[in-house]
């Protein structure tokens, strides 16, 4: 019989033209397949590899192999320390928006009210109000990605405090009020799509695409984000490095009086913009 070492070379060896990763993403698979941790493993190179695993795991090497993401074939990704379902449905977090979450929580106070704007899988939504203890309220037009937020809050025990919509922007929430707002909103230019490495050639259209300059979408939330807003107020908005100062500029023209600044990700890349309102914002007229 097979053993663990010789299937993972095996693996290894399917996946190399396909990915730089291909010893990792073969560990992990093969980790999957037999409910362990990739450590075990190494503990168990030889150790026999029943067949009808060997079966599902090469199986999975040639998903991998075609391009699909190993959070897509797994059903989950890492976020902040926590583990989210993810779907084809929905964009698979990425570390980027970690920012926007360590912004938000060293500002936040427990009982504040967040409103996350394209929850997606619920990953910022959920990180945020189990981090601070912030109520957070979270929209998307998709109502597959609301379905998994909803299960992602669930399973994290953060369901008490997050309320999903369904719906366009900050439409199924108009009526309320903000302490702060993020939002990781599609963003990449259309023109630039095809160019891009997976995974975003598998996730979904809706999730990734920004419009002709990545910043459609930004563009309608800022002429609606000065109504939502309590009397302090921080707003974080995620984009791609090369629209970050347009950005930043429509920030400063739809929020007069807010210090604007442009946050870096891991990469040391310009990756979002943040707001904050400095003395007490009028109170709003509606
Ligand atoms: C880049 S993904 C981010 C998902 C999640 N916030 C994250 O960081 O993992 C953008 C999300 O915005 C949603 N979206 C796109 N257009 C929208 C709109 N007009 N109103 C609300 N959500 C929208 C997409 O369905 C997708 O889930």
């Amino acid at each position: 019989m097979t053993t663990l070492a010789e299937a993972l070379r095996g693996g290894i060896e399917s996946l190399a033209p396909a990915t730089e990763s291909a010893r990792a993403d073969a560990q992990i698979l093969l980790a999957h397949v037999l409910g362990r941790e990739r450590e075990w493993l190494i503990a168990h190179a030889d150790a026999p590899l029943p067949a009808e695993q060997r079966e599902n795991f090469e199986r999975l090497c040639r998903r991998r192999s075609s391009g699909e993401p190993v959070a897509y074939i797994l059903g989950r990704a890492g976020f902040y320390g926590r583990e989210f379902i993810v779907d084809p449905n929905v964009l698979i977090p990425r570390p980027e928006s970690e920012h926007l979450v360590e912004e938000a929580i060293a500002y936040l106070d427990a009982g504040a009210i967040v409103l996350d704007v394209g929850v997606g899988c619920g990953a910022i939504a959920c990180t945020i109000a189990a981090e601070s203890g912030a109520v957070v309220f979270g929209t998307d037009l998709s109502a597959a990605a609301i379905a998994l937020a909803e299960e992602n809050a669930r399973r994290l025990g953060v369901a008490a405090a997050c309320r999903f919509y369904q719906g366009d922007l900050t439409t199924p929430v108009h009526e309320r009020r903000f302490h702060a707002i993020v939002a990781n909103l599609p963003y990449v230019p259309t023109a630039d799509l095809p160019a891009l490495p997976d995974p975003v050639g598998f996730e979904p259209r809706a999730a990734v695409d920004g419009g002709s300059d990545g910043l459609a979408l930004y563009r309608r939330l800022l002429a609606q984000i000065p109504a939502l807003l309590e009397r302090h107020a921080l707003i974080l908005l995620e984009a791609a490095p090369p629209t970050i100062e347009d950005l930043a500029r429509g920030v400063r023209a739809a929020l007069p009086g807010f210090a604007v600044s442009i946050g870096r990700d891991y990469a040391g890349l310009p990756r979002y913009v943040r707001a904050a309102s400095q003395g007490e914002l009028p109170a709003p007229e509606n």
